[in-house]
């Protein structure tokens, strides 16, 4: 086709250029020389009797290249951007965040898988972004909805008290999706999707049922606790404190999760430094440090963290609560490094419980806390004690992965008690979305080195 295009003389009069062209063919016409055949090379145009000139300083330019900057991982470390657009996350990370997508039902399903596309698939919009908030506010959407959102905006309720309707069991699930409702209704009027953000605060703040110590239940119909609450509200209001400038609610966020370590932080014995799963009045109450759970407080203190550090404003005037918060995280860190002691390499259902099997949702979460950390804060967190711990824990979850994109044995995350793992997790799948993007940072930010990524290949 092309060839038949460039032959086409020109239609209609002839102008300037053509007029050109056409001249030069008559000038080469009129040259004495020989017809072009490959098999003899004296008749070869010069750029092609030069064309291994070119090539061979290709060939030593690529080979430069390659040797700086590619090193033995096999991608491109020249910028941020080349290093996450060649990543290789050594397992199959879009199989898995197709099981992400397909197999969520829930509303923390839904904006857990959301967050672990933002974080894969647009990382300069995620909260971990080297600069998450351009001029202190929000990041702008583009022209076209990024995935995370095409993904969860038909699954968020935006004409209802909270952000999505199930059946009023939990109270602090739907605001899960309540980034992403701000992410939406910033930019897009369908729906009235910042109202319902709005809507879901207030609810949280002044209607919701209170745990004894003030802190916001995770549940509606009893006042009851659980470290899985902190995944889901804190991290929704410190963005929303963002997107208002409202740096009290910023801080209300942060004393919600004082309050929840308050009451569920183990404080001594061989469990020391991590959460209870459940505390409160009803018969799902459960003293024992759930793997999944620890991992689900540890995240959300992390994200609500990077807000904090990642807003100008809040950066400044917030040292206290970031101290705080990176203590808090790196309690439950060192409760899981000491209470790792299952032959799998992967974390015990029950972490300090030798009777639990080892399974992989909370392993990758926990995992994935660790490299944040490391990013956010090098000098505690990038250390051999808690990144070699990170690259073990990754190494065993990776391994599992099989080709559809399920990790097992993974939790059951609707029965945390139940001896039986399950086949598939929608949370466990977004958990390994969340670990993939969280180690390709700490590398391409140059945090994790290198010879991190050799040690773990040689495994
Ligand atoms: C990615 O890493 C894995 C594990 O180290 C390796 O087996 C695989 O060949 C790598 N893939 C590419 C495309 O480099
Ligand atoms: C709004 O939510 C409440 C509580 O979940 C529910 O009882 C009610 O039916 C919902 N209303 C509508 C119009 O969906």
């Amino acid at each position: 086709m092309a060839e038949v295009r460039q032959r086409k003389k020109p239609e209609g009069p002839i102008t300037t250029h053509a007029a050109d062209v056409t001249s030069d063919e008559a000038t080469s016409n009129t040259q004495d020389e020989l017809p072009f055949a490959w098999s003899d090379p004296s008749t070869w145009p010069l750029s092609l009797k030069f064309l291994p000139v070119p090539i061979g300083l290709l060939a030593i330019f690529m080979a430069i290249y390659t040797q700086y900057f590619m090193g033995e991982a096999g991608f491109d470390m020249s910028t941020y951007e080349t290093c996450t657009g060649t990543f290789n996350y050594t397992f199959r990370i879009n199989a898995a965040r197709q099981q992400a997508e397909e197999l969520a039902t829930h509303s923390w399903e839904y904006g857990t898988a959301a967050e672990a596309i933002t974080e894969l698939v647009n990382p300069e919009k995620a909260v971990f972004a080297a600069n998450p908030f351009p001029n202190d506010k929000i990041p702008n959407q583009g022209l076209k909805m990024d995935q995370a959102l095409l993904f969860v905006h038909r699954h968020i309720r935006y004409d209802n008290i909270t952000l999505f309707d199930d059946d009023g069991y939990s109270v602090s699930d739907p605001a899960s999706l309540g980034i992403t409702a701000v992410m939406i209704g910033q930019r897009w009027q369908l729906g009235n999707y910042l109202t319902a953000a709005e809507r879901q605060k207030d609810f949280l703040l002044n209607d919701a049922p209170r745990y004894i110590n003030g802190a916001i239940s995770h549940r509606s119909e009893v006042a009851e606790l659980w470290s899985d609450a902190v995944s889901m509200f804190p991290p929704f209001l410190a963005y929303y404190a963002v997107h208002k400038q409202d740096m009290a609610l910023l801080r209300a966020a942060v004393h919600q999760i004082q309050l929840y370590r308050d009451a569920l932080l183990i404080p001594d014995g061989a469990k020391e430094g991590l959460w209870k799963h459940i505390v409160g009045p009803s018969d799902m109450a459960d003293d024992g440090a759930w793997s999944t759970g620890n991992a689900w407080a540890a995240y959300g203190m992390a994200r609500v963290r990077a807000t904090i550090s990642g807003w100008g404003p809040s950066r400044e005037v917030m040292g206290e609560e970031i101290g705080k918060l990176d203590r808090w995280i790196a309690e439950i860190l060192e409760g899981a490094v000491r209470t790792d002691d299952d032959g799998s390499g992967l974390l015990r259902n029950y972490l300090g419980q030798q009777s639990w099997f080892g399974e992989t949702s909370g392993t990758s979460l926990l995992a994935a806390t660790t490299y944040r950390m490391a990013v956010l804060n090098p000098k505690v967190f990038a250390q051999p004690k808690y990144l070699d711990w990170a690259h073990a824990k990754r190494s065993a979850v990776a391994s599992r992965v099989d080709d559809d994109g399920f990790a097992k044995p993974a939790v059951n995350p609707l029965k945390h008690a139940s001896r039986e793992p399950v086949e598939s997790s929608p949370e466990g799948a977004s958990f390994l979305l969340m670990m993939g993007s969280a180690w390709r940072d700490c590398v391409c930010r140059h945090v994790c080195t290198l010879e991190d990524q050799g040690k773990v290949d040689v495994q």
